[in-house]
């Protein structure tokens, strides 16, 4: 690659060989679903772009002439369709890639080589598109998979260096997009501790819009890597085209949306290149993590549906299948609590009528006993003090009382005060020569590390090891990346701008060790509340974590923001003595996902334990719409003092609404307007039945009516929501 002549030697094998399309004439790759398409073309130079994105058309042969309709110069910033816009040559706009080549160049260009089309099962297609620079031995290769019938894209890329020596991939993107409407809204989802997913939607103007994460683990605990974007008007629930994306990565993430002087947007996404810069050696190739998303054109509540299918049938570990309703002892004894005091909850978990028990942090470290935040983490030994007989009494004294046990590690993090600390001070990312910075009073372990993997693979297996019985592992993180230095990593002579993507990859890789041992049990995601929630983890996890604020009417609006891109059998909502609300309506609040306690149930009065216990009776009999059915939020809080989501059987014969009046304004009733149910069948006839009554209430709502589908679906019910009644949840039955 150093001489002139062998650069022009190069450049002509390569033309001969590698480009497929010798010809000059355009080669066009639709990459359809049921109703969409992405349409891909090359240019006379070989070149890829993307000349369409909208609704599917009816001939395929249409797409080819789309890109003479637009007349767009080259001399900006380059054009700005590129499918996988290159750095260094002609492009001055965001970049896909940015390369510096094995002899110091920083100069990439993409041309053309090859289409493939699979099929993966009826409703799976992907195609790779092959690209390569026509001076440097460095290829890429586009994925698009797709998933028909959900309009669900996945787009990953994999670069490859066959060059001599190696080279430095600065920035190397999942995805760029490219749309041509002339007016985008976006919505980002913005965070806190306490305050997850609180949306922000904006027209996006000429220049880039960031959404982005340098935190290191706990990536999302500012924001997240999930969007809306609306095209031609704010985002809609039941009309408008949108589309629900979301980057599959737990570390580092930066999407770029970026409105050109045309008013068009290009958009790149994945792996934030901060303080990342990637090196390959020769023959090495890397794989961008995914950007997942669906569009829809009838706004976001059928997007929403399309997510939610495909995360349960295609991606969510057993996202099909069956979770464990639980009582957690987190809030009802922090880390107060010994073997009595636990099995006493046992029993409550029991009278509650919960599946499992989960014993939350608190429960290991001798010589640093794990009494509070500050001590303890990373010696995952069972403290002597308070649990003499061990983790496996506990777990057969659970059977005992007739409930499955679960168990929280943080198996990522140390503190300081902590016998790890003090033997593997090497396994700790931190600045060898500077002050150590502690987020929550821990530090992160490095798992770039292979000997960390194995370590924190170590701290699942010998649990299970030893407590085969163990039904439920909830995995933490809580603390961010400072002071981010491997030494590992400088020892094997790696560069230090690997460790934020070699220690997520190194995460991936324990969480596939343990999934090939224990492949079905639950496993929970956490991180100090709900920053972690993606689909790259969600892999290995089967729920997670939504946020340690469980004030019911809080939960109404970041249940509705989560449910966005997540089904419900994912979002873990306990009931807790968080809020003003009575216990109904904490319990029906809870009730939208996968249900949970946190609560010490012997001080429930009488009838909130018999509410309860009913309500769980209740819940048990139609978890199965909630988890499996298809979700409507059919009244947004955010429009209204009520908010009301219904989930809705396969077979259309049954569905359960919830409806809140989370405004405490005296002015405030709904008792005035029906809601417009959603996902029912017209032509069906349907009784509705209030249930999760509070002992001594007697339902307004008449159960002996019956209803059409379309009489429900277009008048609507009135669930006579006020300030007596703020919580209501109706089951809708078909009757024959
Ligand atoms: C943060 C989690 O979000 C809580 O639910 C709890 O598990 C604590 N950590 C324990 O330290």
């Amino acid at each position: 690659m150093k001489s002139g002549n062998f650069i022009k030697l190069n450049l002509l094998l390569l033309s001969l060989l590698a480009f497929g399309n010798i010809s000059g004439q355009p080669i066009t790759i639709p990459i359809e679903t049921k109703d969409n398409a992405l349409v891909l073309q090359t240019d006379k130079d070989n070149r890829l772009w993307i000349v369409y994105f909208g609704n599917k058309l009816m001939n395929k042969s249409d797409y080819e002439a789309t890109s003479q309709q637009y007349r767009y110069s080259d001399n900006n910033a380059g054009i700005y369709n590129n499918a996988y816009t290159p750095a260094g040559t002609w492009n001055l706009s965001e970049p896909a890639l940015q390369v510096t080549h094995g002899d110091g160049n920083p100069s990439t260009e993409l041309k053309y080589v090859s289409v493939q089309k699979k099929n993966e099962g009826d409703n799976i297609t992907l195609t790779i598109v092959k690209l390569i620079d026509p001076v440097y031995k460095l290829n890429v290769e586009l994925y698009y998979k797709t998933w028909n019938n959900e309009n669900v894209f996945e787009h990953w890329t994999e670069i490859t260096n066959n060059e001599e020596a190696d080279v430095i991939l600065n920035k190397y993107a999942s995805a760029n997009l490219f749309f041509n409407n002339k007016d985008f809204y976006l919505t980002s989802f913005q965070g806190e501790y306490l305050k997850e997913m609180q949306p922000s939607e904006e027209k996006l103007s000429q220049g880039i819009k960031t959404i982005e994460s340098k935190l290191g683990t706990r990536a999302m605990l500012l924001g997240t890597p999930n969007f809306i974007l609306s095209f031609d008007g704010p985002a809609k629930e039941n009309s408008g085209q949108v589309i629900l994306g979301h980057l599959a990565w737990t570390g580092n993430y930066k999407l770029d949306f970026e409105i050109t002087s045309y008013k068009t947007l290009r958009f790149v996404a994945g792996i934030n290149p901060y303080a990342s810069a990637y090196t390959l050696k020769a023959g090495e190739s890397f794989k961008t993590p995914s950007l997942i998303y669906t569009v829809s054109n009838n706004g976001t509540g059928q997007a929403s549906r399309q997510l939610q299918s495909w995360a349960r049938k295609y991606r969510v570990l057993n996202g099909e299948g069956e979770r464990l309703t639980l009582l957690n002892n987190w809030e009802a004894t922090y880390f107060d609590f010994d073997e009595p005091k636990l099995t006493a909850l046992f029993k409550d978990a029991k009278t509650l009528g919960v599946d499992l028990f989960l014993l939350d942090d608190g429960w290991f470290g001798n010589k640093y006993p794990r009494n509070n935040d500050d001590a303890g983490l990373g010696d995952w030994q069972e403290n002597v003090k308070k649990l003499p007989h061990g983790i496996g009494y506990l777990v057969k004294e659970a059977k005992a009382a007739g409930v499955k046990f679960g168990i929280w590690i943080e198996p990522e993090m140390v503190n300081p005060k902590s016998e790890l600390y003090e033997k593997h001070l090497y396994w700790v990312i931190r600045q060898p020569d500077r002050p150590e910075k502690y987020y929550r009073n821990q530090l992160v372990l490095d798992l770039s590390n292979p000997e960390v993997q194995n370590f924190v693979f170590g701290i699942v297996d010998d649990l299970f090891i030893k407590n085969p019985e163990l039904a439920f592992i909830k995995w933490d993180c809580n603390a961010v990346i400072y002071n981010a230095y491997s030494e590992y990593l400088n020892k094997n002579k790696i560069p230090q701008s690997h460790l934020y993507v070699d220690y997520v990859n190194g995460l991936y890789s324990v969480l596939q060790r343990i999934r090939a041992k224990y492949p079905t049990v639950s496993m929970m995601l956490c991180s100090g509340g709900g920053g972690r929630a993606d689909y790259e983890l969600l892999k290995y996890f089967t729920e997670f974590w939504p946020s340690d604020n469980t004030e019911p009417v809080e939960r109404i609006f970041q249940q509705w923001n989560y449910s966005y891109f997540f089904p419900s059998i994912t979002t873990d909502c306990h009931v807790t003595d968080w809020g003003k609300q009575p216990i109904k309506f904490r319990v029906d609040v809870a009730s939208m996902g996968k249900l949970g306690f946190d609560i010490v149930a012997k001080h429930l009065s009488t009838d909130d334990l018999s509410f309860c216990q009913a309500a769980i009776k209740n819940y048990d009999s139609f978890k199965d719409i909630v988890w499996h059915g298809t979700q409507y939020r059919l009244a947004s809080p955010y429009e209204n003092p009520v908010a009301s989501i219904a989930y809705v059987n396969d077979d259309k014969s049954k569905a359960i609404m919830f409806t809140y009046l989370h405004s405490t304004r005296f002015m405030e009733t709904a008792t005035e307007r029906p809601i417009q149910l959603n996902g029912l069948d017209a032509a069906k006839k349907y009784k509705i039945k209030e249930i999760n009554l509070y002992p001594g209430t007697v339902s307004t709502i008449n159960s002996n009516q019956v209803y059409s589908g379309d009489f429900l679906m277009n008048v609507g019910i009135n669930p006579d929501i006020n300030a007596r009644r703020a919580s209501v949840v109706l089951e809708v039955n078909e009757v024959k």
